[in-house]
């Protein structure tokens, strides 16, 4: 898959681990930043990375600040992007499969590298069912999206 990775200075410690495990696994990396320890504002690469997944310029997105908080708020105002926070590894597959999750979010003043690099196995790995109570709950996600009055059209799960 391609996957598109954005981090601030809080997720910036992650941020190693992260691409190492994705080239171990075979992905291709979009790098929106940040490149350095210097501080800056999550939207910056949140809504970047959350554009690329939406627009099918990426498959998936993986955003790193400090608590995985703000990246996701941030990249849920895009249509067809689908963030959540992930601190455990069942959360990172059961997200995609269940919900269609197709970004995920990490702290890394929460999590280490070691834990990061297990969720983001997690995440990469899975794919979203298709059973179709998944499918009837995540039309009416894309319902409120179109009720919101959002412009790009979103995105399958
Ligand atoms: C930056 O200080 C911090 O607020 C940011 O990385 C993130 O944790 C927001 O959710």
């Amino acid at each position: 898959m391609r996957i598109a990775l954005g981090c601030d200075h809080g997720g910036w410690p992650l941020k190693d681990a992260v691409l190492e495990v994705l080239r171990e696994e075979g992905h291709e990396v979009l790098d929106f930043g940040t490149h350095g320890p210097e501080r800056v504002d999550y939207p910056d690469f949140a809504i970047p990375v959350a554009q690329a997944v939406a627009q099918g310029r990426a498959d998936r997105g993986i955003l790193m600040c400090g608590s995985g908080v703000g990246m996701s708020i941030a990249a849920n105002k895009v249509a067809g992007a689908y963030a959540a926070v992930c601190h455990d590894t069942y959360s990172a597959h059961q997200g995609v499969e269940h919900d269609g999750m197709n970004v995920l979010c990490m702290g890394g003043r929460i999590i280490g590298p070691e834990l990061a690099k297990e969720i983001v196995r997690a995440f990469v790995r899975a794919q979203f069912s298709g059973g179709e109570r998944y499918v009837r709950r995540a039309q009416k996600v894309r319902d409120q999206e179109a009720r919101c009055g959002q412009t790009q059209p979103p995105r399958e799960p």
